[in-house]
Protein backbone atom coordinates (compact mmCIF):
# COMPACT_ATOMS: atom_id res chain seq x y z
CA UNK A 1 0.00 0.00 0.00
CA UNK A 2 0.94 3.50 -1.06
CA UNK A 3 1.93 6.17 1.92
CA UNK A 4 -1.00 8.20 1.36
CA UNK A 5 -3.76 5.98 1.49
CA UNK A 6 -5.35 3.06 -1.22
CA UNK A 7 -5.99 5.37 -3.78
CA UNK A 8 -4.21 3.40 -6.81
CA UNK A 9 -1.77 4.88 -8.65
CA UNK A 10 -1.65 5.32 -13.01
CA UNK A 11 -0.59 2.76 -14.59
CA UNK A 12 1.90 1.71 -17.66
CA UNK A 13 -1.47 0.58 -19.45
CA UNK A 14 -3.11 4.19 -18.65
CA UNK A 15 -0.48 6.14 -19.62
CA UNK A 16 -0.41 4.54 -22.96
CA UNK A 17 -3.75 5.11 -23.21
CA UNK A 18 -3.33 8.83 -22.64
CA UNK A 19 -1.91 9.46 -26.28
CA UNK A 20 -3.99 11.67 -27.88
CA UNK A 21 -6.08 12.97 -25.11
CA UNK A 22 -4.43 14.41 -22.55
CA UNK A 23 -1.07 15.78 -22.08
CA UNK A 24 1.59 13.65 -19.68
CA UNK A 25 3.01 15.38 -16.97
CA UNK A 26 6.31 13.33 -16.07
CA UNK A 27 9.18 14.32 -13.40
CA UNK A 28 12.20 12.41 -12.32
CA UNK A 29 11.76 11.45 -8.15
CA UNK A 30 14.62 10.01 -5.68
CA UNK A 31 13.51 10.92 -2.61
CA UNK A 32 10.47 10.18 -0.37
CA UNK A 33 9.89 14.28 0.81
CA UNK A 34 9.97 15.46 -2.40
CA UNK A 35 8.38 12.65 -3.71
CA UNK A 36 5.52 13.30 -1.75
CA UNK A 37 5.20 17.21 -2.91
CA UNK A 38 5.21 15.92 -6.65
CA UNK A 39 3.14 13.26 -6.94
CA UNK A 40 -0.35 14.83 -6.88
CA UNK A 41 0.65 16.58 -9.99
CA UNK A 42 2.24 14.30 -12.06
CA UNK A 43 1.37 10.88 -14.26
CA UNK A 44 5.09 9.27 -14.42
CA UNK A 45 7.52 10.03 -12.06
CA UNK A 46 11.06 8.35 -13.05
CA UNK A 47 13.52 7.33 -11.03
CA UNK A 48 16.05 8.43 -13.26
CA UNK A 49 20.15 7.64 -13.34
CA UNK A 50 20.29 11.46 -13.50
CA UNK A 51 20.50 10.59 -9.22
CA UNK A 52 24.08 9.81 -9.61
CA UNK A 53 24.59 13.74 -10.94
CA UNK A 54 21.84 15.36 -9.38
CA UNK A 55 22.09 13.79 -5.79
CA UNK A 56 25.73 11.91 -5.69
CA UNK A 57 27.85 14.61 -7.61
CA UNK A 58 28.74 12.36 -10.53
CA UNK A 59 29.88 13.57 -13.85
CA UNK A 60 28.01 11.55 -15.60
CA UNK A 61 25.43 8.70 -15.18
CA UNK A 62 27.81 5.64 -15.62
CA UNK A 63 28.57 4.94 -12.49
CA UNK A 64 25.19 4.75 -11.37
CA UNK A 65 24.64 1.39 -10.10
CA UNK A 66 21.42 -1.24 -9.70
CA UNK A 67 21.52 -1.31 -5.72
CA UNK A 68 21.38 2.84 -5.98
CA UNK A 69 18.52 2.64 -8.42
CA UNK A 70 16.99 0.17 -6.33
CA UNK A 71 17.54 2.28 -3.08
CA UNK A 72 15.92 5.76 -4.49
CA UNK A 73 13.05 3.43 -6.53
CA UNK A 74 12.32 2.03 -2.73
CA UNK A 75 12.19 5.70 -1.45
CA UNK A 76 10.22 7.09 -4.05
CA UNK A 77 7.59 4.28 -4.06
CA UNK A 78 7.22 5.50 -0.41
CA UNK A 79 5.90 8.65 -0.90
CA UNK A 80 3.86 7.79 -4.22
CA UNK A 81 0.16 7.45 -4.02
CA UNK A 82 -1.01 8.53 -7.80
CA UNK A 83 1.53 8.99 -10.48
CA UNK A 84 3.17 5.60 -12.33
CA UNK A 85 6.20 4.81 -11.25
CA UNK A 86 8.98 3.74 -13.39
CA UNK A 87 12.86 3.14 -12.67
CA UNK A 88 16.18 3.37 -15.03
CA UNK A 89 17.91 0.90 -15.56
CA UNK A 90 21.65 2.11 -15.15
CA UNK A 91 24.60 1.16 -17.46
CA UNK A 92 25.66 -2.27 -17.70
CA UNK A 93 22.74 -4.08 -16.39
CA UNK A 94 20.83 -4.45 -19.07
CA UNK A 95 23.34 -4.32 -22.27
CA UNK A 96 25.20 -7.64 -22.28
CA UNK A 97 21.73 -9.99 -23.20
CA UNK A 98 18.00 -9.50 -23.20
CA UNK A 99 18.55 -12.60 -20.27
CA UNK A 100 20.55 -10.04 -18.55
CA UNK A 101 18.44 -7.08 -19.13
CA UNK A 102 15.37 -9.35 -17.83
CA UNK A 103 17.23 -10.56 -14.36
CA UNK A 104 17.92 -6.78 -13.54
CA UNK A 105 14.51 -5.71 -14.47
CA UNK A 106 13.00 -8.64 -12.12
CA UNK A 107 15.32 -7.15 -9.14
CA UNK A 108 14.16 -3.73 -9.61
CA UNK A 109 10.63 -4.31 -9.14
CA UNK A 110 10.40 -6.92 -7.09
CA UNK A 111 12.40 -4.94 -5.05
CA UNK A 112 10.92 -1.28 -5.00
CA UNK A 113 7.17 -2.31 -6.27
CA UNK A 114 7.68 -0.11 -9.08
CA UNK A 115 5.33 -0.15 -11.95
CA UNK A 116 8.41 -0.62 -14.87
CA UNK A 117 11.98 0.18 -15.90
CA UNK A 118 13.39 1.93 -18.45
CA UNK A 119 16.88 1.61 -20.97
CA UNK A 120 18.27 3.77 -23.54
CA UNK A 121 18.49 2.03 -26.87
CA UNK A 122 17.01 2.14 -30.35
CA UNK A 123 17.09 -0.57 -32.86
CA UNK A 124 19.99 -2.92 -30.90
CA UNK A 125 17.52 -2.73 -28.26
CA UNK A 126 14.53 -4.01 -29.75
CA UNK A 127 14.87 -7.28 -29.06
CA UNK A 128 15.69 -6.88 -25.44
CA UNK A 129 12.22 -4.52 -25.09
CA UNK A 130 10.18 -7.39 -26.96
CA UNK A 131 11.65 -10.46 -24.16
CA UNK A 132 10.92 -8.08 -21.62
CA UNK A 133 7.17 -6.48 -22.19
CA UNK A 134 6.06 -10.24 -23.80
CA UNK A 135 7.45 -11.62 -20.12
CA UNK A 136 5.62 -9.13 -17.99
CA UNK A 137 8.10 -5.91 -17.75
CA UNK A 138 6.56 -2.80 -18.44
CA UNK A 139 9.49 -0.99 -20.62
CA UNK A 140 9.94 3.08 -21.09
CA UNK A 141 12.25 3.83 -23.98
CA UNK A 142 14.25 6.09 -24.46
CA UNK A 143 15.97 7.44 -28.09
CA UNK A 144 17.68 10.30 -29.31
CA UNK A 145 20.36 11.51 -26.98
CA UNK A 146 21.47 8.81 -24.52
CA UNK A 147 23.46 10.16 -21.72
CA UNK A 148 24.49 6.37 -20.60
CA UNK A 149 26.26 6.47 -24.34
CA UNK A 150 28.05 9.27 -23.59
CA UNK A 151 31.65 8.03 -23.42
CA UNK A 152 31.06 6.79 -27.32
CA UNK A 153 29.40 9.40 -28.65
CA UNK A 154 31.69 12.05 -27.24
CA UNK A 155 29.72 14.46 -25.35
CA UNK A 156 26.03 16.09 -25.50
CA UNK A 157 24.50 17.92 -28.24
CA UNK A 158 20.98 18.23 -29.70
CA UNK A 159 20.27 15.73 -32.48
CA UNK A 160 18.37 15.16 -35.89
CA UNK A 161 20.02 17.92 -37.61
CA UNK A 162 21.30 16.20 -40.39
CA UNK A 163 19.17 13.78 -42.59
CA UNK A 164 21.17 11.00 -41.77
CA UNK A 165 20.98 11.54 -37.55
CA UNK A 166 17.02 11.81 -38.31
CA UNK A 167 17.15 8.69 -40.06
CA UNK A 168 18.50 6.77 -37.39
CA UNK A 169 16.10 8.41 -34.47
CA UNK A 170 12.74 7.34 -36.64
CA UNK A 171 14.12 3.89 -37.00
CA UNK A 172 14.84 3.76 -33.30
CA UNK A 173 11.53 5.14 -31.94
CA UNK A 174 9.76 3.02 -34.11
CA UNK A 175 11.42 -0.75 -33.46
CA UNK A 176 11.36 0.20 -29.67
CA UNK A 177 7.62 0.93 -30.20
CA UNK A 178 7.02 -1.96 -32.64
CA UNK A 179 8.97 -3.93 -29.70
CA UNK A 180 6.42 -2.98 -26.70
CA UNK A 181 7.42 -0.38 -24.99
CA UNK A 182 4.54 1.54 -23.26
CA UNK A 183 5.74 5.00 -23.90
CA UNK A 184 9.14 6.73 -25.16
CA UNK A 185 11.48 9.09 -24.26
CA UNK A 186 12.60 11.44 -27.02
CA UNK A 187 15.53 13.65 -25.77
CA UNK A 188 17.90 16.74 -27.02
CA UNK A 189 15.84 15.65 -30.65
CA UNK A 190 15.06 19.25 -32.90
CA UNK A 191 11.35 19.96 -33.39
CA UNK A 192 10.27 18.34 -36.73
CA UNK A 193 12.03 15.35 -36.33
CA UNK A 194 9.74 14.92 -32.33
CA UNK A 195 6.68 15.86 -34.65
CA UNK A 196 7.03 13.49 -36.81
CA UNK A 197 7.95 10.72 -34.35
CA UNK A 198 5.14 11.62 -32.31
CA UNK A 199 2.77 11.60 -34.98
CA UNK A 200 3.74 8.12 -36.26
CA UNK A 201 3.39 6.22 -33.28
CA UNK A 202 0.74 4.75 -31.43
CA UNK A 203 2.49 5.20 -28.17
CA UNK A 204 3.28 8.64 -26.09
CA UNK A 205 6.25 10.45 -26.87
CA UNK A 206 7.72 11.96 -23.42
CA UNK A 207 9.99 15.05 -24.35
CA UNK A 208 13.21 16.50 -22.88
CA UNK A 209 14.81 18.68 -25.49
CA UNK A 210 12.61 18.14 -27.75
CA UNK A 211 9.98 20.47 -28.27
CA UNK A 212 6.00 21.00 -27.29
CA UNK A 213 5.34 18.48 -30.14
CA UNK A 214 6.13 15.50 -27.87
CA UNK A 215 2.68 13.77 -26.24
CA UNK A 216 4.01 14.70 -22.68
CA UNK A 217 7.07 16.57 -20.98
CA UNK A 218 9.85 15.30 -18.67
CA UNK A 219 12.41 17.56 -16.61
CA UNK A 220 14.94 16.70 -13.62
CA UNK A 221 12.94 18.03 -10.86
CA UNK A 222 16.24 19.70 -9.29
CA UNK A 223 16.52 21.62 -12.68
CA UNK A 224 12.91 22.95 -12.49
CA UNK A 225 13.52 23.68 -8.60
CA UNK A 226 16.72 25.37 -9.37
CA UNK A 227 18.53 23.49 -6.92
CA UNK A 228 21.09 21.61 -9.01
CA UNK A 229 23.33 24.69 -10.29
CA UNK A 230 26.51 22.88 -12.18
CA UNK A 231 24.61 24.04 -15.20
CA UNK A 232 21.69 24.84 -16.83
CA UNK A 233 20.73 23.21 -20.40
CA UNK A 234 19.01 25.31 -23.13
CA UNK A 235 15.51 23.16 -22.58
CA UNK A 236 15.13 24.01 -18.83
CA UNK A 237 13.14 26.05 -17.56
CA UNK A 238 13.50 26.65 -13.94
CA UNK A 239 10.06 26.89 -11.90
CA UNK A 240 11.62 28.03 -8.85
CA UNK A 241 15.04 29.30 -7.42
CA UNK A 242 15.06 26.80 -4.36
CA UNK A 243 18.91 26.88 -4.38
CA UNK A 244 19.09 30.58 -3.17
CA UNK A 245 16.65 30.40 -0.51
CA UNK A 246 18.60 27.32 0.88
CA UNK A 247 21.57 29.05 1.17
CA UNK A 248 20.05 32.15 2.66
CA UNK A 249 18.43 29.91 4.84
CA UNK A 250 21.68 28.04 6.47
CA UNK A 251 23.44 31.75 6.58
CA UNK A 252 20.68 32.38 9.10
CA UNK A 253 21.10 29.46 10.94
CA UNK A 254 24.32 30.14 11.26
CA UNK A 255 24.32 33.33 11.99
CA UNK A 256 21.85 32.51 14.89
CA UNK A 257 23.79 29.59 16.29
CA UNK A 258 26.41 31.34 16.29
CA UNK A 259 25.54 34.66 18.38
CA UNK A 260 23.50 32.48 20.85
CA UNK A 261 20.29 33.31 19.31
CA UNK A 262 19.36 30.04 18.48
CA UNK A 263 17.67 27.89 19.99
CA UNK A 264 15.37 30.57 21.98
CA UNK A 265 13.33 29.50 24.71
CA UNK A 266 10.74 27.67 22.59
CA UNK A 267 13.06 25.27 21.24
CA UNK A 268 14.47 24.71 24.59
CA UNK A 269 12.91 21.81 26.87
CA UNK A 270 12.58 23.06 30.59
CA UNK A 271 12.21 20.27 33.27
CA UNK A 272 8.05 19.31 34.18
CA UNK A 273 7.32 20.98 37.57
O1 LIG B 1 17.83 9.87 -15.90
C1 LIG B 1 16.96 10.68 -16.19
O2 LIG B 1 16.61 11.55 -15.39
C2 LIG B 1 16.34 10.59 -17.51
C3 LIG B 1 15.40 11.68 -17.91
C4 LIG B 1 16.05 12.97 -17.98
C5 LIG B 1 14.64 11.34 -19.13
O3 LIG B 1 16.59 9.68 -18.23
Amino acid sequence: MSAQGKQRRLTTTSIRAMKGSERIVCLTAYTTPITRLLDPHCDLLLVGDSVGMVLYGMDTTVGVTLDMMIAHGRAVMRGTARACVIVDLPFGSYQESKEQAFRSAVRVMQETGCDGIKLEGGEEMAETVAFLTSRGVPVFGHVGLMPQLVNTAGGFRSLGHSEQEAQKIRRDALAVADAGAFAIVVEGTVEPLAREITASLAVPTIGIGASPACDGQVLVSDDMLGLFADFKPRFVKRYAELGPLVSQAVENYAEEVRSGRFPAPEHTFQPRR
